[in-house]
C-alpha cells in the first residue's frame, strides 16, 4: 500500500478518462497547494492499524473502521480510564478489488451503547495496537459541528484539518469528495492516514461526491467500490436501502445525507426513503433539521452550472425538503464559500432552507473563483477561499454558523433562528 506519488502516465490516462466522464468546466482554477502523498507514505507494519475513523452508528453507538495489511482481529476493546480496557466487542472485515489493485483488510467493529459527552480509549485489533481515544458527542444541546467539503490531500487540506481540529468540534459532517484518489487506489490509503488524527477522535459523517464514484466503462462497472468498503455509514440503522443515502440524530439535531449521484426521482429508493425519514422526525426531540448533498441546488459560481445532479435533484427534491421544514442544506462540489437567504424554488421565503456551500476543503484542483456578475439577490456572501465552517447550535431556536478562511479571519458570521421555533412557519 506504500508509495511516494503518481506515475505520471496513469495521471494522463486518467485524465482522459475522467474529463471524458464528467466533463470539463468553463473556468480556469489558480493553482492549487502541493499534495501530500508523498509525506504520507506508509510506515505501518502488516498488523498495525491504520486509517483509523469512527462514525455515529444510532442509538449512542460508534462505528469505528481501520486498515491492516494483514488480517488481524476485527475486535475494538475500550473504556473510560487510560489502559483500562473493560468493553470490548468484535466485528468483521473485508477488501475489495480495483483493477490491479487489492486492498488491505477493512475492519467494520459498532461499539457502545456509549455514554454521551464523554472520553472513551480505545485500541483496535492486537493488544500491541497503540491506544487511541475518541469523545462521544453530547445528548443535548450545545453542540457543534465543523462542516467542510471537497477536502482531497494537499497543504491546503492540512491547514483546513488544522483548523477544525483546533474548534474543539463535537461532529465532522463532510458533503461529498474526500480522497480525490480518482481511479488511483492507494490515494484513498494516503487519504485514511491523513485524516487519522481527527478522524479517530471525533465522528465524522460523510456522504458522496462524483469523485466518489470511479466507475469506468467496460473495465470497473462498480460505482463507489472504495467509498462504499471505506466509509460505512449508519444506513441500516436509518432504514435506508444505500450507503449513499441516511440520516442520523445527535443532541437534537436530525441530519439527512442524501445522495447527488444515485437516482433521485420521484420512483426512486432514495426518494421513498425521504419521504419516510421525514415523516419519522419529531422536531421536538429533534428541533434542527439540516440535509447535505454534493452538488448545490442554489450555486451563483461559474463552476458547474447547470448539471443535473444540481438541477435535476432540486426540482425532484426541494418540495420535501422545503415542506418538512428543513432549516439548512449543506452542500460541496463547487470550490468556494456561498451562503444564500433561505429560499425556495428560486424565491426567497422565509419558511425555507438556508443554502449554504462549503466545498472550499483545500482539494487539488484549486479554487473556482468565477462567479456570475451581478450577485444574486438570493446570494448573500460569496468567496472563493481555503476555509472551513463551524456551526454551533446553542439550544432549541438559535444556532451561530461561520465560516472561517484558513489564511486569517473568520469573514462570515450570522445567527439562524429554528423553522420549527417560528409560529409562522410551523406546519
Ligand atoms: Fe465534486
Amino acid at each position: 500500500m506504500g508509495f511516494s506519488g503518481r506515475p505520471k502516465c496513469y495521471v494522463f490516462a486518467i485524465f482522459v478518462v475522467f474529463v471524458g466522464f464528467v466533463g470539463a468546466d468553463d473556468y480556469v482554477r489558480p493553482p492549487a497547494g502541493r499534495s501530500l502523498y508523498a509525506s504520507l507514505s506508509d510506515d505501518h507494519s502488516s498488523t498495525s492499524p491504520q486509517q483509523v475513523h469512527i462514525s455515529l452508528a444510532g442509538n449512542g453507538k460508534m462505528r469505528v473502521s481501520w486498515v491492516t495489511k494483514e488480517t488481524t482481529p476485527s475486535t475494538v476493546k475500550y473504556g473510560k480510564s487510560q489502559g483500562k480496557y473493560d468493553a470490548s466487542n468484535t466485528g468483521t472485515s473485508s477488501s475489495y478489488k480495483y483493477i490491479v489493485y487489492k486492498s488491505g483488510q477493512i475492519h467494520d467493529v459498532v461499539i457502545g451503547p456509549l455514554e454521551p459527552n464523554t472520553t472513551y480509549y480505545y485500541k483496535c485489533g492486537l493488544d500491541s495496537s497503540p491506544e487511541l481515544s475518541f469523545q462521544t458527542p453530547p445528548a443535548q444541546f450545545p453542540i457543534d459541528f465543523a462542516v467542510s467539503g471537497d477536502l482531497g490531500q494537499t497543504e491546503w487540506t492540512k491547514s483546513t484539518l488544522e483548523h477544525i481540529g483546533k474548534t474543539g468540534y463535537d461532529v465532522l459532517l463532510l458533503p461529498g469528495d474526500l480522497a480525490y484518489a480518482d481511479f488511483y487506489q492507494p490515494s484513498w490509503d494516503t487519504f485514511g492516514r491523513l485524516v487519522e488524527p481527527l478522524a479517530s477522535q471525533r465522528p465524522w459523517m460523510v456522504t458522496q461526491g462524483n469523485h466518489e464514484v470511479e466507475r469506468i466503462p467496460f473495465i470497473h462497472k462498480e460505482r463507489f467500490t472504495a467509498y462504499n468498503a471505506r466509509w460505512h455509514m449508519p444506513f441500516e440503522e436509518s432504514g435506508s436501502s444505500s450507503n449513499l443515502f441516511y440520516s442520523f440524530d445527535v443532541a437534537g439535531v436530525h441530519v439527512i445525507m442524501l445522495g447527488s449521484y444515485t437516482d433521485f426521482g420521484p420512483d426512486s429508493n432514495q426518494y421513498k426513503w425521504l419521504e419516510c425519514d421525514l415523516k419519522k422526525i419529531d422536531r421536538k426531540q429533534t428541533p434542527w433539521l439540516f440535509a447535505l448533498v454534493h452538488a448545490p441546488w442554489y450555486n451563483s459560481n461559474s463552476a458547474h452550472q447547470g448539471e443535473k445532479e444540481s438541477t435535476r435533484m432540486r426540482d425532484s427534491m426541494e418540495a420535501l425538503l422545503y415542506n418538512a421544514r428543513v432549516d439548512i442544506v449543506f452542500a460541496g462540489h463547487v470550490h468556494a464559500y456561498e451562503r444564500f437567504t433561505r429560499v425556495y424554488k428560486e424565491e426567497a421565503d422565509k419558511c425555507g432552507p438556508v443554502h449554504i456551500t462549503i466545498g472550499d476543503g483545500g482539494n487539488r484542483e484549486g479554487l473556482a473563483t468565477k462567479y456570475k456578475d451581478p450577485q444574486p439577490n438570493l446570494s448573500v456572501f460569496r468567496e472563493a477561499s481555503f476555509g472551513h465552517g463551524q456551526l454551533r447550535v446553542v439550544n432549541a431556536s438559535h444556532a451561530q454558523w461561520t465560516w472561517h478562511r484558513n489564511d486569517d479571519k473568520q469573514p462570515d458570521s450570522v445567527w439562524f433562528t429554528s423553522l420549527a421555533s417560528d409560529s409562522a412557519c410551523v406546519v
